[in-house]
């Protein structure tokens, strides 16, 4: 588990660094098919997409999952099969299959956008398959992926099925599979519910972070009675999800809303409370095998120090 807190411009400028090499190319792309008002382009949801990439967090949030892309490629760990869940209208699943050569599968539960993609996606979309799917009740077999990614999702389902989405995300990925799981703290709902909606991210990222990883590693491992102290000490050894520390356990609880300002707020919002962060996510890495996740641990150490 990494928290991605930038303070400063600079330490913004390093974690998003792989957004403008890889991302910001696709970016333009969008933009094209806005300004031609081709089919996609004329989209309402195709030009809040074209925002929403754009937005700091969003930018962390990719970066991180390139730059565990590029970990995997260099040590040689499969990547071949991927799918990227609630994959909404991002061109993120696009990237990583011309970048990182894999078949990529892009699902969501938007029936909408995926018969509207399936039909009009313009042909720089087409390098991945767009599926219709719920993430609380995949498809797919067991072991079935090499990487699994869901960017920006998890604040998304309903309160109390979270650990079911984790159960399922593992479910379907290979034993040496990865999963590649962001959340982000920001708002991306109107500004009337900028305060509601910052609430939420926290509160879901801080169940992620304690009660419900608890519940997918007893599914995992079956039913054993655990504090957070002997989860904490479950997960630092058998690493099911890399990094996850009681260091860094204790530095989510000490994240407050309060931490968080940001974009909006510098686009004309009143500043609500003086900034100590200026963006923030979570990038996890979930591995089922423990020799794996040693391995990603020590090379994680180098990537996000
Ligand atoms: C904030 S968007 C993130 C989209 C994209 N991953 C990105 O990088 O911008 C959340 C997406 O998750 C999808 N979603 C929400 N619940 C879902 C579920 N149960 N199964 C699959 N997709 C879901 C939504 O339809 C939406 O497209």
């Amino acid at each position: 588990m990494r928290l991605l807190l930038t303070r400063d411009e600079s330490e913004f400028e390093w974690y998003t660094r792989p957004w403008y090499d890889l991302f910001e190319p696709y970016v333009q792309k969008m933009g094209r098919e806005i300004s031609a008002q081709t089919k996609v382009g004329s989209h309402r949801e195709f030009i809040r997409t074209y925002h929403n990439v754009r937005t700091p967090m969003r930018k962390m949030e990719y970066s991180f999952a390139f730059r565990v892309f590029k970990l995997l490629r260099r040590l040689n760990c499969e990547c071949r099969t991927v799918l990227d869940v609630g994959c909404g209208w991002s061109p993120f699943g696009c990237v990583v299959a011309d970048i990182f050569s894999a078949e990529v599968t892009c699902l969501d539960k938007d029936r909408e956008l995926i018969g509207f993609l399936s039909e009009y996606a313009p042909s720089w979309m087409r390098s991945v398959q767009w599926t219709y799917g719920d993430l609380l009740e995949l498809s797919y077999p067991d072991n079935h992926f090499d990487v699994v990614t869901c960017i920006s999702v998890l604040e998304h389902i309903p309160r109390g099925l979270d650990s079911q989405a984790l159960r399922e995300l593992m479910r379907i990925l290979k034993p040496n599979g990865i999963l590649i799981l962001t959340v982000d703290w920001g708002p991306s709902s109107l500004i009337e519910n900028l305060f509601r909606f910052l609430r939420r991210s926290v509160t879901g990222v801080k169940r992620l972070a304690t009660g419900s990883i608890k519940e997918v590693v007893q599914a995992a491992v079956g039913p054993k009675p655990y504090t957070t102290g002997s989860l904490v000490k479950y997960l630092v050894k058998e690493c099911l999800f890399i990094g996850v520390t009681k260091e860094s356990f204790e530095s989510l609880k000490r994240v407050t809303t309060c931490d968080i300002s940001s974009w909006w707020v510098r686009h004309g919002l009143p500043d609500y409370t003086p900034p100590r962060t200026y963006y923030a996510a979570v990038g996890l890495v979930g591995v089922k095998n423990v020799t794996l996740a040693r391995r990603l641990e020590e090379n994680l150490k180098d990537l996000f120090p």
